[in-house]
């Protein structure tokens, strides 16, 4: 049985570490990964990184199904990745409206390089050195940067990011409508529930 996990929200220390790489004798590796994939799909995402469910681990999961009716090379592309490297980022820069599970309700026109080069291992830790590109490469690149400790919206302009300061700081007090369960940086007085 997989559960749903809680997932930690923009401003909470975590998302900023750096992730450490992992062996096969991590403890219950299957089941955190059925989780995570449980937890993606109920809260209706497209990739989830280890550090987004409080793990600063370096895996994250796939499944870029629902771009398919767009782009058709993302259709069934359900992936794991474990320790994985980007070797090299190359092609044009483009643009791609991008979002993400720790940053509800808020998406950002973003530019990054159009080909990917990644070295990482399976679920069944066989290694696999290969190039994406899409949208595929583009999810890629979002979620191996929460391991890095970086977040789409640290790439905005100056002036979309204070534009965004007050969104970002209610999503960090745990003011907004989620429909999943949330781990926020700054807990919410008792006092304060009903203000
Ligand atoms: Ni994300």
């Amino acid at each position: 049985m997989s559960k749903m996990l809680p997932i930690v929200a923009y401003g909470h220390p975590n998302l900023r570490k750096i992730s450490t790489d992992i062996d096969k004798d991590y403890p219950e590796l299957d089941q955190m990964i059925a989780d995570m994939f449980e937890t993606m799909y109920t809260s209706v995402g497209v990739g989830l990184a280890a550090p987004q469910v409080n793990k600063s681990i370096r895996l994250f999961i796939m499944d870029t199904s629902p771009y398919a009716e767009d782009h058709p090379e993302a259709r069934n592309f359900k992936k794991v990745f474990i320790n994985p490297e980007i070797i090299e980022e190359t092609g044009d820069e483009w643009m791609f409206n991008e979002g993400c599970l720790s940053i509800p309700h808020i998406r950002e026109d973003i530019h990054r390089k159009e080909i990917v080069r990644i070295q990482y291992y399976d679920q069944d830790f066989n290694f696999h050195d290969e190039e994406f590109s899409g949208v595929i490469g583009r999810v890629i690149q979002h979620e191996y940067d929460h391991l890095e400790g970086i977040l789409f919206v640290d790439k905005v302009s100056t002036l979309r990011k204070t534009l965004l300061r007050r969104k970002l700081n209610d999503i960090s007090k745990g003011n907004i409508d989620i429909s999943y369960k949330m781990i926020f940086p700054v807990q919410k007085k008792k006092s304060a529930i009903n203000h």
